[in-house]
């Protein structure tokens, strides 16, 4: 199959006009020519193909956001309980749980915890890259959450954990907003661009995550269906081109493929059967720049196979659908 057609160009350091080998973009875009790797584009942005995923609860805030922007990528704050990161925030609502009013002070808070947030990861980028912020449709506080961060002016906003369809309803008035479902399924897909296209929006990219390769919350609604063949990126790759090429869309709509992912060759396969970039969760998760706390980046980076168990799946209670986590043991 070709490589995804609405890919930007190769970066080629002798014909790129924009080409600036002496910055860290410009070497890292070299990297990826010199690789075979394609840069892909949202709204118009060049950017790495390796896309940072919203980790919550505050893996990735502002801090791992913005320094994934600045070498080139997109980077995304995960939404979920920031307020745990300002101790101001955490101090006037920590102790809150059986007020009448606790949940919408709680809820503020949150909110102006993606404010600060967002703000640092703007900060640290620099001007480069893309800051996205991760919503998880299945929360209560979902529409706030997107209102918030497009009052923020955030570059692009990435929603899963549930069908985002009213999606285009709330960013009306915001067109500059990349718009990113995340799905797992050719028939999600298929379903969410029909829905979109009559609300005159279509997805600006759409991530692809694999319910039992990904780690958090899984684009499955029973733990039984993990194993479903319908997930596999070399069924769905394909299956979302075929739909694309029927449907004749206005325009094309990069693939961002997530869950499982480490390696160079992995990001090389799924380039060359049609995917625009990666998204990494994990590998994030442990680096330096990361927002968690040190203790959980050290486990995680220490944890060795065997794990104690190979695969936890349960039913999170604030979304009520799979996620899936791991029991590891440091060695
Ligand atoms: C600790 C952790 C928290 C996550 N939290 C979220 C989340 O809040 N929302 C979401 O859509 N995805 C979440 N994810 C999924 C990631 O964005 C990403 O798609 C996934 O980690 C990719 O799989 P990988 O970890 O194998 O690279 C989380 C992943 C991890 C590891």
């Amino acid at each position: 199959m070709a490589p995804h057609a609405s890919s930007a160009p190769a970066c080629e350091p002798g014909t790129d006009p924009s080409f600036d080998a002496d910055s860290p973009v410009g070497a890292l875009l070299a990297l990826c020519h010199q690789h075979q790797l394609q840069p892909w584009s949202l709204k118009g942005r060049r950017l790495l193909p390796v896309v940072q995923g919203g980790m919550g609860v505050g893996v990735s805030a502002g801090g791992l956001a913005g320094a994934v922007a600045r070498l080139g990528a997109m980077g995304t704050i995960s939404s979920v309980d920031l307020r745990r990161k300002h101790a101001d925030l955490f101090e006037q609502t920590r102790h809150l749980e059986h007020e009448p009013d606790a949940k919408q002070r709680i809820d503020a808070a949150n909110l102006e915890a993606l404010a600060r947030e967002i703000r640092r990861a703007r900060e640290l980028a620099a001007g480069q890259g893309v800051i996205a912020v991760n919503i998880m449709k299945a929360l209560s506080e979902y529409e706030a959450y997107v209102r918030q961060a497009l009052a923020c002016g955030v570059d692009a906003l990435v929603v899963g954990a549930g069908l985002p369809l009213d999606l285009p309803d709330l960013a009306r008035e915001h067109p500059a907003t990349a718009l990113i479902p995340i799905l797992s399924d050719a028939r999600g897909v298929q379903l969410l661009v029909r829905k979109w296209e009559k609300k005159g929006r279509l997805p600006d990219a759409v991530i692809i995550e694999h319910p039992r390769l990904a780690g958090g919350h899984l684009g499955a609604a029973r733990v039984t269906d993990l194993q479903d063949p319908r997930f596999d990126f070399e069924v769905v790759l394909p299956q979302v081109q075929a739909f694309f090429q029927s449907a004749d869309l206005e325009r094309e709509i990069p693939l961002i493929v997530a869950g499982g992912i480490g390696r160079q060759e992995d990001l090389r396969r799924w380039q060359s059967m049609g995917a625009a970039a990666v998204q990494m969760g994990t590998a994030f998760a442990v680096t330096e720049e990361c927002d968690a706390d040190p203790a959980f980046k050290r486990v995680l980076a220490q944890a060795r196979p065997p794990w104690s168990e190979p695969l936890r799946v349960r039913t999170s209670t604030n979304t009520s659908v799979p996620s899936r986590s791991r029991m590891i043991r440091s060695t």
